[in-house]
């Protein structure tokens, strides 16, 4: 971002209070009950943590100090305290909940199971007594690279339990992306399997994993596989292992290994603007704190429930809110393996139905393509289980909030916008669904605890309502970030520097209305420059949106002689929608200039098929940006969700 704020175009006035029958069963049930824990947590936000951290998680060793700053911003919390993490979200629900569903499990092709909790505890341990048994200890690198199965989350907890540190793969990443984490966690161990089911076709795991280990990843000293697909792959005698041969004879006793708080529980890879990607690492404790509060706060989790966070385990979001949040407070969560449109765009909706689905969390990607397949799929199945439905990763248009909110939720479900990242673990920005006012769009305000401000480029606070600045969080909190593996000075670089070690920096921009509401505007790398007036992509893409033949945009900047830059949109349609014509693009130019004014007017309109995505749904804008150019492509294309979008791209210029 250069000197100037970001301004703002967008204006949203519908206000979405909680029902008193919400609020009313609510974990914080008033403004008074939120206000107070934001007023503790003001007062003393090291004191309000410490409370939160001993209240919430089973220790064996309990902490003295809560937060050491010795050497911010590499902070470390409850550092002298004792605890493990899978003795947390297991062993501690066995004595009341040990026949309760932990997971209900229903593949891609309809193969249904259920785990209880005592199950899932067993299942937990035996594996981690194969882990144990094939030399892993304490420290080690695990690299997981599995379907969307229970046993991804059994390996998981099992690499908790003996303080093994995992990695997890996305299984939609290629054979490259698999060596290049593997290599850069110098992983002792693979945990994959044959394949997975996605979207009617097997996905060929195995075959993926021997590419990359054929290529390098010295460090590897077996492989662990699953069966799930049993279409037949090579075994290497010496170095692979099934997974159920390995479990033969093996105890489902196994103790877990107390771990000091900041033992690193897990590192996730992200992309960064640039370079090689980031080994997120994160510690035991704080981490697993944030996803508990989180449960109870924005997700007012509740022991009937029935949690179904869409996300894969290769994202933070299937981490924090699949695999430890929901088990750390002893829900009931499902868990399904295949793409959201098989056999067709009713998937989900049947899933909500079939297993009584009462919380609901996924993407904006999500909630926009299943509405592009329009209104009448989902009403042919009964959602009125659903209370509470969230939403993550993006950015979402107020008008797939509209549609999520009464389609899906039938008008009486609250909706938390949840803002986070992969580094901030949890949660930061998020509706408390029984107090908070939603307005569609803005995902509301910080949580209790969590202390964020926009701020200008010389890091002053911006008091003016609606002024786009930099979205950052001013005081650190125990589920960040604690470095970036084998590369503190990245870390350093890309989230200190720029305020000085002050405050982390979130890379992207935000602004605040007039009543303090939060509304993020994008990534800072995204940011327009039209003749001098800075502009946040999501505000145009918003009304793109909104016209009724819009299905997706992308908006990006075009170098300009006269304003700088010139504002060009890549548009879908609709599926009712023929491909759109000149008529089209007046149309659509004209509605934009009207929702939120000439500055924002588009200066070219391109209709395509398809926007190029990351595998976790995200526009990627950046690649836009130098198809648009003409440029080489430098980004790592390997994340597309499918190379013949670039080809058609392409062509458009
Ligand atoms: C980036 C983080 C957080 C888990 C999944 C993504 C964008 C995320 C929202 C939201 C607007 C959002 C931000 C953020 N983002 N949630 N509710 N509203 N933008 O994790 O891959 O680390 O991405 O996703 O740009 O920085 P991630």
């Amino acid at each position: 971002m250069n000197e100037n704020n970001v301004e703002s175009i967008l204006h949203e006035e519908r206000l979405f209070p909680p029902s008193a029958e919400f609020s009313t069963k609510a974990r914080i049930p008033n403004r008074a009950a939120l206000d107070s824990l934001i007023q503790v947590a003001n007062k003393d936000y090291v004191g309000f943590w410490a409370k939160q951290a001993r209240a919430e998680l089973s220790w064996h060793q309990p902490f003295e100090i809560t937060l050491d700053s010795t050497n911010a911003p590499y902070y470390q919390w409850f550092n002298d305290g004792e605890l493990n993490v899978s003795f947390n979200c297991l062993d501690r629900h066995l004595k009341d909940k040990g026949d309760k569903i932990a997971i209900i499990f229903e593949g891609e092709s309809g193969d249904r199971t259920t785990l209880t909790y005592q199950q899932l505890h067993q299942r937990v341990c035996r594996f981690a007594n194969v882990l144990k048994a094939q030399g892993i200890t304490q420290g080690d690198r695990v690299v997981i690279y599995l379907p969307m199965v229970p046993e991804a989350v059994i390996a998981m907890q099992a690499c908790a339990r003996i303080g093994a540190i995992h990695s997890v793969v996305f299984g939609g990443f290629s054979a490259e992306s698999l060596k290049d984490r593997i290599e850069d966690t110098e992983a002792k161990f693979l945990i994959t399997a044959d394949g997975g089911y996605r979207g009617g076709r097997i996905i060929a795991l195995k075959a993926a994993a021997d590419r990359a280990l054929k290529s390098g990843c010295k460090s590897i000293q077996g492989v662990i596989v699953l069966r799930r697909t049993g279409h037949s792959i090579s075994m290497i005698t010496e170095r692979d292992l099934w997974w159920h041969e390995a479990e033969t004879g093996i105890s489902s006793h196994c103790d877990p290994v107390w771990l000091n708080a900041e033992h690193p529980l897990f590192l996730l890879y992200t992309s960064g603007s640039t370079g090689k990607p980031k080994g997120i690492q994160h510690a035991s404790a704080g981490y697993l704190l944030g996803t508990i509060t989180t449960m109870k706060w924005v997700f007012d989790i509740r022991d009937e429930d029935i949690f179904w966070c869409t996300a894969d385990i290769g994202w933070v979001t299937g981490h924090s809110y699949v695999t430890y949040g929901p088990l750390a407070v002893g829900a009931t969560i499902v868990i399904y393996e295949g793409a959201p449109t098989f056999p067709d765009s009713g998937r989900f909706w049947k899933i909500c139905q079939d297993h009584g689905v009462t919380v609901f969390y996924t993407a904006p990607t999500a909630i926009r393509a299943l509405m592009k397949a329009g209104d009448n799929i989902p009403a042919a199945y009964n959602l009125s289980q659903l209370r509470l439905l969230g939403t993550v990763g993006e950015p979402i248009n107020p008008e797939a909030w509209m549609w999520y909110h009464r389609v899906i939720g039938g008008g009486h479900c609250p909706i938390v916008d949840t803002w986070w990242q992969t580094e901030t673990g949890v949660h930061m920005i998020a509706p408390i669904p029984g107090v908070t006012t939603a307005k569609p769009g803005s995902c509301t305000f910080p949580l209790p605890g969590i202390d964020i401000a926009v701020v200008n480029a010389q890091g002053q606070p911006i008091t003016a309502p609606d002024q786009g600045g930099y979205l950052v969080i001013t005081k650190p909190w125990p589920s960040m970030i604690r470095t970036i593996w084998q590369d503190k000075q990245r870390y350093y670089d890309t989230y200190w520097r720029k305020f000085d070690g002050k405050y982390y920096l979130s890379g992207d921009s935000a602004r605040r209305d007039e009543e303090g509401y939060f509304w993020i505007m994008g990534r800072t790398d995204d940011i327009l420059n039209v003749a001098g007036h800075r502009l946040g992509t999501m505000e145009i893409e918003s009304a793109l949106l909104a016209h009724p033949k819009v299905a997706e945009a992308a908006v990006i900047g075009r170098p300009d002689d006269i304003k700088g830059e010139a504002i060009l949109a890549y548009v879908t349609l609709k599926e009712t929608c023929s491909i759109g014509d000149k008529a089209l693009i007046i149309e659509l130019r004209d509605w934009v200039a009207d929702q939120i004014g000439a500055i924002a007017k588009p200066d070219e309109i391109r209709f395509v098929d398809n926007l190029p995505k990351t595998r976790s749904g995200k526009i990627m804008r950046r690649l836009l940006r130098s198809i648009s150019r003409g440029e080489t492509i430098t980004q790592d294309t390997s994340t597309l969700e499918s190379e013949t979008i670039l080809t058609q791209l392409q062509e458009k210029n």
